[in-house]
């Protein structure tokens, strides 16, 4: 690892949102978003979080992302409108080689926040802060071959379709699925840098 997580800043602005890490604070709002979005993220809900009963069990959660964060394994920035407070979302950074250096992006928006760019911004600013801040040289991103709207924000935000790996993965009723892989090189990137949100 050529940074020490320590040092990253934990809030990001960008043109709309503020992205930041959850606090203790947060806990009943996602709560919330999470039983009113349940149908919504049913294929993306990470295994830790279904079981979970009510905010006790979120504040659990947002202090094992913490630890995660210090160890340098996984960074998650809840998504706030900056005009009106509104939580639209998440991205993180996950599952790093820093031999190569690369990581993984990811994203979600709450259904209501949908189709308004908000993914799309998101993943923008995680990866500048993977390639400026944690000096990677590529960013990856998995889909479900039948999430076009996943693959339509990596293709927005630049990513290349690099691979398809059959029926790699299962729906949560069982059905295969195939699996995309994206990549966005550090040159490509810095190409494509002049659309890049600007952080404040
Ligand atoms: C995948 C997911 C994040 C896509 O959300 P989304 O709302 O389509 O993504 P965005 O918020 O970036 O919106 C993009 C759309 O907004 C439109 N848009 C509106 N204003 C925009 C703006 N200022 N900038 C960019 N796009 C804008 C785009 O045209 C695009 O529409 P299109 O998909 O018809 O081309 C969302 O469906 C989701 O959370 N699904 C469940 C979880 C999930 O599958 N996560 C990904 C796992 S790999």
């Amino acid at each position: 690892m050529n940074f020490n997580p320590a040092d990253l800043p934990t809030e990001f602005q960008t043109e709309r949102l503020l992205l930041r890490r959850y606090q203790p604070g947060d806990a009943a709002a996602y709560w919330r978003m999470l039983s009113e979005n349940r149908a919504h993220l049913r294929e993306f809900l990470p295994k830790e979080l279904e079981p979970a009963q009510g905010e006790g069990d979120i504040r659990e959660h947002f202090k094992w992302q913490e630890k995660m964060w210090r160890r340098g394994e996984i960074f998650i920035l809840g998504m706030w409108e900056r005009a009106s407070g509104v939580f639209v979302g998440e991205v993180y950074l996950a599952n790093p080689d820093w031999g190569v250096p690369c990581i993984e992006a990811g994203y979600f928006t709450v259904k209501m926040q949908g189709g308004k760019g908000y993914a799309v911004e998101g993943l923008r600013a995680v990866c500048r802060i993977a390639f400026e801040r944690m000096g990677v040289r590529r960013v990856e991103l998995q889909c479900a071959a039948d999430n076009e709207k996943s693959a339509r924000v990596a293709r927005r935000c630049g990513f290349t379709l690099e691979g398809r790996l059959r029926e790699r993965d299962h729906k949560k009723d069982g059905l295969p699925v195939d699996r995309l892989w994206f990549g966005l090189l550090r040159s490509e990137w810095l190409a494509s840098l002049q659309q890049q949100l600007n952080f404040i």
